[in-house]
């Protein structure tokens, strides 16, 4: 069932912020971003979602667009943000169908849980293929369209324009890295990076009027993440993790969405915006009530590198 406008965005946004502005949204038919597109679209926006599979990623566009009268959202399946070709020609489709592209959402994203010592090589590579390669390659593909948009709408001249804004990216990372998070290694390492390219994108992309920013989301509610990484009851102990007592509802990203593509964020620019009821300050592991160091027993019993080393040669001196 479609979720109801009070459920993806909150009422101080104005409708209409967003008409004629359109947005490209990798990882666009998932539980977060899709939210986020959505509440983008109520308040005005076309809309374009990729991802990997195409039938998921059609119904979703279809539901999405059925949220406003007259809106116009496209699904491109088939879409692997690790291949630029791939993700080029989805800009390109995009741009030809909706007339351009104003906003970039970077959402496309890989995780599991495992400890390094059961992470291959490949497992590692793979995740840092599609969150930290994934988000070089989007911004590539999109950067001539938000460039346009910048000069028509950018943050130079926004303000008092009845244009409105546009060439914004936004990035969608996490907090793992910020504490360290076991069995996140891979997720936190390539998060690290994309933290990292969006503040060099705001230094070297400012002048031209693009504004660039990440989210980290922390514990949300009915998502795919939390139910790959939380406890079956996490959410229920979420009082001893997360200071404000409970886990984030899929709209709190979505406001914070609104807010920096929105005027209101016209000077705001290479940050990150953590929506997790400051959660990552006790750490992760609370978050998702994993009792250390016993968790690391469970997980690491019969790891192939844990295999006790030979005895050392006793010193001769
Ligand atoms: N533990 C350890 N290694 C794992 C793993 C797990 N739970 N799941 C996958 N891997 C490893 C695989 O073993 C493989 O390594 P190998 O070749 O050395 O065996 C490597 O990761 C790639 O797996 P594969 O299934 O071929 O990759 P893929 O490209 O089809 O899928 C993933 C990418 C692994 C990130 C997959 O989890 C995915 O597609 N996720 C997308 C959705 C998602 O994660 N959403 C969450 C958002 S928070």
């Amino acid at each position: 069932m479609s979720p109801s406008r009070t459920a993806v965005l909150s009422d101080v946004w104005k409708d209409g912020i967003f008409d004629n502005k359109v947005v490209f949204c990798t990882g666009g038919a998932g539980s977060i971003c899709s939210v986020q597109v959505r509440a983008l679209v109520l308040l005005g926006a076309n809309a374009a979602i990729v991802g990997r599979n195409p039938e998921k990623t059609r119904q979703v566009a279809t539901d999405i667009a059925k949220s406003r009268d007259g809106a116009k959202v496209i699904g491109i399946g088939g879409v692997d943000v690790r291949n630029l070709e791939s993700i080029t020609a989805a800009a390109t489709k995009c741009a030809e169908e909706l007339g351009g592209i104003d906003f970039v959402i970077a959402g496309a994203a890989g995780n599991f849980v495992a400890p390094i010592s059961r992470l291959s090589a490949n497992g590692f590579k793979s995740v840092i293929d599609i969150d930290l390669i994934g988000s070089y390659n989007t911004f590539k593909a999109t950067v001539p369209y938000l460039l346009i948009s910048a000069a028509k709408h950018g943050s130079k001249n926004s303000t008092g324009s009845l244009l409105g804004t546009g060439g914004r990216i936004v990035f969608i990372s996490a907090t793992f890295h910020y504490a360290g998070t076991p069995f996140q290694a891979h997720v936190g390492a390539g998060k690290a990076g994309v933290d990292a390219l969006s503040s060099s994108i705001a230094i070297e992309y400012g002048p031209m009027g693009i504004i660039s920013n990440v989210i980290a989301p922390g514990p949300i509610a009915d998502t795919e993440g939390m139910r790959r990484l939380a406890a079956e009851d996490g959410e229920k102990t979420a009082r001893h993790g997360v200071p404000l007592g409970r886990w984030g509802r899929k709209k709190e990203i979505a406001d914070a969405t609104v807010y920096l593509f929105s005027d209101a964020g016209d000077f705001v620019n290479g940050t990150i915006q953590v929506v997790d009821g400051a959660a990552w300050r006790l750490g992760a592991l609370a978050t998702a009530s994993l009792e250390y160091p016993g968790i690391l027993e469970t997980y690491l019993e019969g790891s192939p590198d844990l295999t006790p080393l030979p005895a050392r040669p006793k010193s001769r001196i």
